[in-house]
């Protein structure tokens, strides 16, 4: 396995498009770290850079001790699992001398003719190693995967989540120094994708493999990653482990990112040991400093009962807890109780906030205020 770092990495576009910008971080040798952010923020460019599959405008991208900035996909020694319905051809870059690279493009579909074990060894034959290190690698992949059951059947016989793993497995089998997965997972059903996630944690554990992991689910990011790589707009907004992203994002956007229901906002001012927005006041342990202000509050430190009058607008029950909504004028608040009884709708609720978690950020910035 292999360290992999970008300094300074930056992708324009042929038609100016900016997608990513200044991108700095190390991924250790066997760490797995998720990329995260919302659509069109740059993750698979990103992850596509470090494949070699887009060129980079400037910076470098080293894999173990080489800058591969001009190494071409095939000398790479990473395995890519694409995002599915990602990956047109015309943006993929292929360096002139290099015409038959191409074929790693063509791989990550699979080849409907060949049997899953096939299709797994595939790879493998090119490189020409032996038939029994070949069968040993598929079919220790396929059993890590629970596909041993269906090594001769074709792909057309499977189910999108079987047909996944393989395209996992065949990732697997290369034993390459990095894997770098672009939503892997993203068109398994709920149960599935549960059961896949948990399988790569279980498989980045036993090979201690280098991963890097492209999604734009939080819960993936949170559950799956040793440190997080948090995105927007092309740039990085936070590197950090997924407690700490959580406890102290660096500014609002993150906040807003990383948890489920988002955190809550409230824009107002900060003076004499308050803060204080429209009918509502929130008494503060510490004054973090005066005037203007965002102040931030997870659901589940916003207690029911007691406090300040909000008129209850939505009740939502998912079992083990309640997400109850709320406003009072223009501040809207969702909190995140056990299950209980609770006005009608449309009535008045006490609401109280968790003055050991109030968060404060820039309302020009949004940069968190310590
Ligand atoms: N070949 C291209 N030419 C111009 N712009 C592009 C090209 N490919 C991607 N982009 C733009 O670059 C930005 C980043 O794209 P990218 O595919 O990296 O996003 P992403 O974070 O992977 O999003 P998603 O979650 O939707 O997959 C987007 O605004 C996209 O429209
Ligand atoms: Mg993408």
């Amino acid at each position: 396995m292999a360290r992999v770092a970008l300094a300074g990495v930056r992708k324009v576009y042929d038609n100016g498009h900016v997608a990513v910008e200044d991108a700095t971080f190390d991924i250790g040798d066997g760490e797995l770290m998720v990329l995260v952010g919302p659509s069109g923020c740059g993750k698979s460019t990103l992850l596509r850079m470090i494949a070699g599959l887009e060129t980079v405008t400037s910076g470098t991208i080293t894999i173990g001790d080489r800058v591969v900035n001009d190494v071409p996909p095939k000398q790479r020694d990473v395995a890519m699992v694409f995002q599915r319905h990602d990956n047109p051809p015309t943006s993929i870059f292929v360096p002139p001398k290099q015409r038959d690279i191409a074929m790693v493009f063509q791989n990550y579909a699979l080849y409907p003719h060949m049997s899953v074990y096939d299709n797994m060894a595939f790879g493998l034959k090119l490189r020409h190693l032996s038939k029994s290190e070949i069968d040993q690698r598929v079919r220790r992949a396929a059993s890590m995967l629970g596909l041993d059951q269906v090594l001769e059947r074709k792909p057309r016989q499977l189910s999108g989540g079987q047909r996944q793993r393989v395209a996992l497995g065949r990732a697997l089998v290369r034993e390459p120094a990095a894997f770098l997965l672009d939503e892997p997972l993203s068109n398994l059903d709920a149960k599935l994708r549960l059961q896949t996630r948990a399988e790569i944690a279980r498989l980045h554990h036993r090979l201690d493999a280098t991963m890097i992991y492209v999604t734009h689910d939080q819960i993936e990011a949170m559950t799956l990653g040793d440190r997080i790589v948090v995105l927007d707009l092309g740039r990085i907004q936070q590197i950090d482990t997924p407690l700490n992203l959580y406890r102290e994002p660096a500014n609002r956007f993150v906040a807003g990112f990383i948890g489920s229901p988002p955190m809550n906002f409230l824009e107002g001012r900060v003076d004499d040991g308050r803060f204080v927005t429209g009918s509502l006041t929130v008494a503060l342990p510490r004054v973090p400093r005066l005037g203007q202000m965002i102040l931030g509050i997870r659901p589940e430190h916003v207690g029911v009962g007691s406090g300040t009058k909000f008129t209850l607008d939505l009740v939502e029950p998912i079992g083990n807890e309640v997400f109850v909504y709320a406003s009072a004028a223009e501040n809207h608040v969702v909190a995140r109780v056990a299950p209980q009884e609770l006005p009608q709708i449309g009535s008045p609720i006490a609401l109280n906030f968790d003055a050991a978690h109030l968060h404060f950020f820039d309302p020009q910035s949004g940069a968190r205020i310590r």
